[in-house]
């Protein structure tokens, strides 16, 4: 029996939840989404499963509908325990409704699916907690992961809620991946750019590249924000100002406690 966890993570919230999941679970692979979508072969074997990956405009990012619908699709794999954790910022809407539907599609049922509140990276519209609340908001989120990783190890069953209207909110949600590529537009390089390329190195599907010193953005934008919440300069800007403010956050490698 071979165990993996995939992941996809912007800021980090997800990657440190898998990191901090696999720790405690002992699955034999930690593996980056993107990675698994470019060499499928590196899920051979695997009959246990773990998806993190972050919510995004209310369903999974575009990256993960490829990684369910063809990647997994083409595997056919065999999983005796599948499970999924969406991030989020407070609001999960259809996102589990939507990941249910595309497993299901893909010939695959979910045995445990589950969300997890986190820091919103979201800043045209949120503000990024201070320092104490994110303490304490860490500290809820390490609790979290205990009592998921409980369930997990037993491989409880949790399946996800079928809410009404799933069909009219997916094909909202596919229709949106399509303008999202674009949306990298919305971002200004501003005059505190030093060239450094941290944005290009964070971005988790490569879409800026370095050029003449100035990141360039490439339109296959997932909107993580990565690239804005890394950038050491606070160099990059939107077209219009976020309603709450600038304000940026980087989270902890991982959040279950070193004492
Ligand atoms: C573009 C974008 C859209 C988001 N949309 C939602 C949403 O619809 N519902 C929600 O609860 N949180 C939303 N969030 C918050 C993220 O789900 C949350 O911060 C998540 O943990 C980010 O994980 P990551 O750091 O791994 O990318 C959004 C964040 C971003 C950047
Ligand atoms: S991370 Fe910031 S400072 Fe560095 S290249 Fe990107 S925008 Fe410029
Ligand atoms: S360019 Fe888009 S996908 Fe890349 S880090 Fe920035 S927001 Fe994320």
């Amino acid at each position: 029996m071979k165990s993996a966890i995939c992941w996809f993570s912007g800021a980090g919230n997800s990657k440190a939840v898998a990191h901090d999941l696999q720790q405690r679970l002992g699955y034999d692979h930690l593996l980056a989404i993107p990675e698994v979508i470019k060499n499928p072969a590196l899920l051979t074997d695997i009959t246990t499963l773990g998806l993190v990956f972050p919510i995004y405009f209310f369903g999974p990012p575009a990256i993960v509908r490829i990684l369910i619908s063809e990647t997994l699709k083409g595997l056919e794999l065999k999983l005796d325990y599948l499970f999924v954790i969406l991030t989020h910022g407070g609001l999960p809407f259809y996102a589990p409704t939507i990941t249910d539907r595309l497993l299901a599609d893909a010939g695959y049922a979910a045995s445990y699916v589950n969300t997890i509140a986190m820091i919103d990276t979201y800043i045209p519209l949120f503000k990024i907690p201070k320092e104490e609340k994110q303490q304490a908001i860490h500290f809820k989120i390490g609790k979290k992961i205990e009592t998921m990783s409980s369930s997990l190890l037993a491989q409880n069953l949790r399946v996800a809620m079928r809410l009404p209207f799933a069909r009219q909110f997916h094909n909202i949600w596919q229709n949106s991946l399509v303008k999202r590529s674009n949306k990298d537009k919305n971002f200004i390089i501003t005059d505190q750019c030093t060239g450094c390329g941290i944005c290009a190195q964070v971005c988790p599907v490569q879409n800026i590249v370095m050029e003449r010193g100035q990141p360039i953005f490439l339109h296959t934008c997932e909107q993580c924000f990565a690239c804005f919440h890394h950038c050491p300069e606070h160099a990059i800007a939107l077209q219009r100002t976020p309603v709450r403010g600038y304000t940026w956050y980087t989270p902890p490698n991982t959040f279950i406690s070193q004492e």
